[in-house]
């Protein structure tokens, strides 16, 4: 039986949208322009300003945003870039689909984020890139990264794929880094109906490349490059770019929201997520970090509520990264630990008292056959 109460509700949430996309569905299908034309243009440009960045490149999806960022600022077969050990699988993945090696570094186990003290610890001389993961919505700490970047002269690329409205130091997440990437996958802030990604920076000579890179290297009448086939098609910007007008709304409920579990759940033995001074937390995920995860899991499923574990394993300890595999203590740690519970703009406060107390009666009638 599925969840009565599920992770996220995507009909619920398209139910709203359905007539503008309907209408735009009709324009796209009667003027036949399907790639390339005014409705990815209008999404772009709509994102760019949201963004405070001045381009913006649609593309297939978050994992290829990464490769093309990658490759726009130069990244080559030899090069390292250095990543979290503690994100989706994706954030690593395009650095090897980039040709190159990807670093891994231990995050911090209170943001969950890439921790800044570990960077000195892989830098060699074939180091080109930082991916700067602002994972579940809680930005990377990116005062010291820059800083870390400047004085090595390293790009960094922010991975904004969970944290769309977010922002650090009063800066739009996307807007800090040279370079920054963003998924549409259905789960995320913005959710398509399918596939989708996007890639921003504020300087011109990447924004070049990236134009080039994301249609098969084509540029001024010629293919200069090996590029790629990766735009944002127009049934998809069609779907987005109506959404894009509430993300801030849908944020500050998501907030409303984490407030609401925090205020509740701090009573009990189990950590709630937390966000740093400067950073404005978009709450992709609400995230737990309890010992015996497992049985909480166990309990809300048998209760009809939906939870998943992001990330059950680092990413080096994953088969596919076996050729740099090492030892994270954080990401191992909370690898084991972590759960994340319902939140999105539709979750009901009433739901959600259903969540809060079902957790709670967790404590009160498991918790003695739970040795501690
Ligand atoms: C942190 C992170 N980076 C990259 C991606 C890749 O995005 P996509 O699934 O659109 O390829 C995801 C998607 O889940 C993600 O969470």
């Amino acid at each position: 039986m599925p969840p009565s109460i599920p992770l996220l509700d995507l009909s619920a949430r398209f139910k709203k949208y359905q007539p503008d996309i309907q209408r735009a569905l009709n324009d796209i299908f009667s003027n036949g322009k399907f790639i390339l034309g005014p409705y990815l243009e209008a999404f772009e440009n709509a994102m760019a300003q949201r963004l405070e960045v001045p381009y913006a490149f649609g593309c297939a999806s978050g994992t290829d945003a990464l490769v093309l960022a990658l490759r726009a600022i130069g990244v080559k077969p030899g090069d390292e870039v250095i990543v979290p050990a503690f994100t989706f699988v994706a954030t690593a993945e395009a650095v090897v689909r980039a040709g190159a090696e990807p670093r891994f570094v231990d995050v911090d186990p209170k943001y969950f984020v890439i921790d800044a003290n570990h960077l000195p610890t892989v830098l060699s001389p074939r180091t080109r890139a930082i991916i700067a993961v602002h994972l579940f919505g809680h930005c990377a700490p990116m005062g010291p990264i820059m800083d870390y970047a400047r004085d090595h002269r390293l790009h960094v690329i922010e991975d904004g794929a969970q944290a769309l409205p977010g922002a650090w130091n009063n800066q739009p997440v996307g807007s800090i880094g040279d370079v920054a990437c963003f998924s549409f996958y259905p789960s995320k802030h913005l959710p398509a109906a399918g596939d989708g990604g996007m890639v921003v920076t504020r300087i011109a000579l990447i924004a070049e490349a990236l134009k080039r890179l994301r249609n098969h290297g084509r540029g001024a009448g010629f293919h200069h490059e090996i590029g790629m086939n990766s735009r944002l098609d127009e049934i998809q910007a069609a779907v987005l770019l109506p959404q894009l007008h509430d993300v801030d709304h849908d944020r500050l409920r998501r907030q409303e929201l984490a407030q609401r579990y925090s205020a509740r759940l701090k009573y009990l033995p189990l950590t709630t997520p937390t966000s740093a001074h400067d950073v404005v937390h978009s709450y992709m995920q609400y995230t737990l970090v309890y010992k015996h995860r497992d049985a909480l899991q166990a309990f809300l499923a048998d209760h009809g509520i939906a939870s998943a574990v992001y990330y059950s394993r680092p990413v080096p300890a994953e088969p596919a990264f076996s050729a740099w595999q090492g030892y994270f203590s954080c990401a191992e740690a909370l690898s084991q630990q972590v759960l994340s519970i319902p939140i999105h703009a539709e979750l009901s406060n009433s739901d959600q008292d259903q969540i809060i107390e079902t957790i709670e009666k967790f404590f009160v009638t498991k918790l003695k056959d739970i040795s501690p």
